[in-house]
């Protein structure tokens, strides 16, 4: 018997004659699914190595883990067969107390990912339009097709700026055009580069009818505090946020969204009224209770991110991008590289990601334009660093 999962198709014939796919709605039947990271249990074996042999630097989690707080809270909640509190007003006051503006202001979900659902299924009606600025984070466009959106990007530029002026003109042209541009995506800092929006630049974009995401998962790791406190100024502000890069808690699902109480009113009526999970809110609020363990993980990432980013720039061959993020991503300059890299005329960082695979090192590969000789490497702890360095280092003597 074969079953369907995300990426694979049940080829059975359906035992009776009506054709329940055509159900479906059509938007959906033509939809792309999102490509989620290999599960790791299926990579381990798939690598033939004990998961405790790979070195995963392929998603920009936190591989320096919780604070110990947050597994003895999940230890100690004993409550799990209740249903989370909907109002989530614990989790909701100590965030509100991290970013310093009342609770009425935030919503959470799970994982920050939610929170972009819950903003695409309030704003958008088919046929309106959502503007993304590729290359970036691939949930925008996942959600634009959710939400059968009309999607519109407007490509970064070489060095992954925004082209303001491209932005502006689609934004004012798209009613000439047929539809309402209603929803604008922008990671700050984006990933996969890890470049950030000037304030000014932000201001200028906040000026356009349109509601701007501005989605700050890995903002921690960035010289800027931060906009959650521009929601108070902006009522086209939503500012995204999650525990999954700062508080290492990517395996319980925490996020949540920093909206004017014009919006949140609304989005409150469509949210699924139980996530987070009990677990995860608890693990949550510990998390933040521990500052000193939270500055600490960060202090620590951004040393050895500029620890690795000396590392690989010293190679030679590899361009690395300034970040503000837990992760850096590498431009291969090919005719530098080591000939086993330019072997088999696949993109060269494809043949980067799997020559590393061998060693055990997963870091990302992304097949679409303008970063076919690039790879995404999170920022892990220093034996990671030396696993990876030895592991290219290697490399070029093959
Ligand atoms: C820019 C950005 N936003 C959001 C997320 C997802 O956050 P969460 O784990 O809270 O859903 C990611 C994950 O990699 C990301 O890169």
């Amino acid at each position: 018997m074969q079953y369907a999962t995300r990426n694979t198709q049940y080829s059975a014939r359906a035992p009776t004659s009506m054709d329940i796919e055509s159900f479906i709605s059509p938007h959906l039947r033509q939809m792309q699914p999102y490509t989620p990271i290999v599960p790791f249990e299926v990579l381990s074996k798939q690598l033939g190595r004990d998961p405790s042999e790979i070195v995963k630097l392929d998603a920009n989690e936190n591989l320096y883990g919780p604070s110990p707080r947050a597994l003895e809270a999940i230890a100690r909640c004993g409550a799990l067969h209740i249903y989370p509190d909907p109002d989530q007003t614990a989790l909701r006051e100590a965030i509100a107390d991290y970013i310093n503006l009342p609770a009425a202001h935030i919503l959470c979900g799970a994982g920050a990912d939610e929170i972009i659902d819950i903003v695409g299924r309030a704003f958008v009606q088919p046929g309106d339009a959502i503007l993304d600025l590729p290359p970036t984070f691939g949930m925008y466009r996942f959600e634009s097709d959710i939400v059968n959106a009309r999607y519109v990007a407007v490509p970064r530029r070489p060095d992954f700026s925004l082209d303001l002026d491209a932005i502006r003109e689609a934004v004012l042209n798209s009613n000439a055009k047929g539809h309402t541009l209603k929803l604008l995506f922008i990671a700050n800092p984006n990933n996969p580069d890890g470049s950030l929006v000037s304030d000014d630049d932000l201001r200028r974009l906040l000026e356009l009818p349109a509601l701007i995401a501005l989605d700050e998962a890995y903002i921690d790791f960035s010289d800027h505090p931060g906009h959650a406190g521009w929601v108070r100024d902006y009522d086209n502000l939503v500012v995204l946020r999650t525990f999954s890069k700062l508080a290492g808690l990517a395996g319980l699902r925490v996020g949540y969204g920093v909206f004017s109480p014009r919006i949140i009113q609304h989005l409150w009526k469509i949210k699924q009224p139980y996530t987070p999970s009990v677990a995860a809110s608890v693990a949550a609020i510990a998390a933040l209770s521990d500052r000193d363990y939270l500055r600490d993980t960060v202090r620590r990432i951004v040393a050895e991110r500029e620890r690795l980013r000396a590392s690989l720039q010293e190679l030679g061959w590899l361009r690395v991008y300034p970040s503000q993020t837990n992760f850096l991503l590498c431009r291969i300059d090919t005719a530098q590289a080591p000939g086993a890299l330019r072997a088999s005329g696949a993109p060269p960082g494809k043949q980067l990601k799997l020559a590393l695979q061998q060693y055990g090192i997963l870091v990302r590969y992304f097949d679409k334009d303008g970063l076919r000789d690039c790879v995404r490497v999170s920022v892990g702890r220093p034996e990671h660093t030396d696993a990876l360095m030895a592991a290219l280092h290697e490399m070029a003597g093959w």
